[in-house]
């Protein structure tokens, strides 16, 4: 396949997806909203498994925002319980996917037994080729304070651009090149801010729970036609 510029195709590096929508998916069918969490796992779990298969390196999900926290507990409650059923599950099979799992944002707000699951999975994985980065309790904001404070304990008076970027949560990536948001609307809703400098961006009206391979792949179809100038000519 060629490229618009008649260059070889090569895989993406790093597609980053805003899944928003479960709500509205499941409102449509008369469900409460956290059956549109269940079924948002379940178009997760499709879109990993096509993204690997089509060799992209890293892929980041926005599961959990620091916003988010706002919402009824009942929900909050059971996008935590399918977050521990996920790592659970992970566990049993670490293997799967061969991705090597990180988790974008603050871990210290979780309960010990959340926390460790979450550190344990980043550990046992960490030799794996492939990065799985799930923003759970990210904020691109908390973020970059976090990292303005974590540069200042360590005693850093004047920081470069890669020095910052090395204090983020996404330290182990390469910026997005590509940033999908479905659910229709054309917000970035504090997702990668920072790193989202030079991201093609993508917007569609279906809900996350509804996206699938062949959406992907007319999303990537999408990138490929995109000039991408870093500001030259
Ligand atoms: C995205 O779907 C998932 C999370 C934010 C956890 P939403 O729950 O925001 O779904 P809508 O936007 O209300 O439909
Ligand atoms: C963004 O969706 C956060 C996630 C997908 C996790 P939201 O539904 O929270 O965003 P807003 O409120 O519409 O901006
Ligand atoms: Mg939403």
């Amino acid at each position: 396949m060629k490229e618009s510029n008649g260059g070889e195709r090569r895989p993406i590096g790093h597609i980053a997806f805003i899944m928003d929508g479960n709500g509205r998916w499941a409102k449509q069918r008369g469900l409460p909203r956290e059956h549109g969490h269940r079924f948002g796992v379940k178009a997760f779990e499709r879109i990993l498994e096509h993204c690997r298969d089509l060799g992209i390196g890293t892929v980041t999900v926005y599961a959990f925002s620091t916003e988010n926290w706002k919402r009824p507990q009942k929900e909050v409650d059971a996008i935590m319980k399918l977050m521990d059923r996920y790592l659970a599950e992970c566990e049993k099979n670490m293997d799967r996917y061969r991705f090597r799992f990180v988790f974008l944002g603050d871990k210290s707000v979780f309960d010990t037994e959340r926390r460790q699951r979450m550190e344990r999975l980043e550990r046992t994985t960490a030799d794996h080729e492939r990065i799985l980065n799930i923003a759970f309790n990210y904020g691109g904001r908390d973020e970059i304070v976090h990292a303005c404070n974590r540069l200042i304990a360590a005693g850093v008076e004047c920081v470069d651009e890669a020095t910052f970027a090395s204090a983020l949560y996404t330290a182990s990536s390469a910026d997005p090149d590509l940033i999908i948001r479905t659910g229709g609307d054309l917000r970035i809703s504090n997702f990668l801010l920072w790193q989202a400098a030079y991201a093609e961006l993508y917007f569609t009206d279906k809900l996350w729970p509804d996206f699938g391979p062949d959406d992907l792949d007319e999303a990537i179809e999408d990138f490929y036609t995109r000039k991408r100038r870093y500001g030259g000519v």
